[in-house]
């Protein structure tokens, strides 16, 4: 039987990954965190110490990544990068390394392979308009500026980090930057996804938005 395909896109901090594993929980579909996966490659870049202008070797360390969701957590090669790839070294490059075309062309396809499988709920930035552009249900999060510098301020308390609030709206601001500008897939709304505005939400209401929907209930 052809598996299902909930598609969640948006900037980072309007709360797409909580509500995106939320979501598959109560669905009991299998959630994927593409945004992840390019964090693993940035981590695998930084880490060999490989200068992020030299595309072929990024191409080649990514042909051969072994990737893996297990549960909670997430592996590189056998190694668990759970905490690894949220640092602040990781995520301050991860928008360029992820703007590789060859890179995306090989994560992409690992980002189909799972929805061969399983059904999916899978949030990033691409997934209703590259990845999976016929997918069933498309969803684009939105959410002011301020509210995300919060929520990512507070995600950074809850690993143990304090960092100001202006420098992580700078961050945001550049990553969007990136993100939206980028010639090989760049973030944007699919025609046909549905805009959910999270300023003034609470988890659960976006989780049950959500849900509502997948289930046909709204
Ligand atoms: O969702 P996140 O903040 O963990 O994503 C990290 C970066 O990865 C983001 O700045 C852009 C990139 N990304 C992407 O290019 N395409 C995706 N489908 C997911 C993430």
């Amino acid at each position: 039987m052809e598996k299902v395909v909930v598609a969640i896109d948006g900037p980072s901090g309007t709360g797409k990954s909580t509500t995106a594993k939320l979501l598959a929980e109560k669905l009991d579909y299998m959630y994927i965190d593409s945004g992840a996966m390019y964090r693993a490659i940035t981590y695998d870049v930084l880490s060999k110490k490989i200068n992020p202008a030299d595309t072929k070797k990024i191409v080649e360390l990514v042909k051969n990544a072994r990737i893996e969701f297990r549960g909670d957590d997430f592996f590189l090669n056998g190694k668990n990068v759970t905490k690894e790839i949220r640092s602040i070294e990781v995520t301050n490059k991860v928008s360029s390394v992820s703007a590789i075309k060859e890179l995306r062309k090989i994560l992409v396809d690992k980002q189909r392979e799972y929805a061969k499988k399983f059904n999916v709920v899978m949030d990033g930035r691409d997934i209703g308009t590259v990845v999976f552009p016929e997918a069933k249900f498309k969803f684009f999060f939105t959410c002011d500026l301020n509210t995300r510098a919060a929520r990512r301020r507070q995600d950074f308390i809850d690993h143990g980090m304090k960092i100001p609030v202006e420098k992580i709206m700078l961050e945001l601001k550049k990553r969007d930057e990136i993100d939206t500008k980028r010639k090989e897939s760049p973030l944007r709304k699919a025609k046909d996804a549905i805009e959910v505005d999270t300023t003034n939400m609470i988890i659960e209401e976006q989780v049950n938005l959500l849900l509502r929907r997948v289930q046909g209930l709204d």
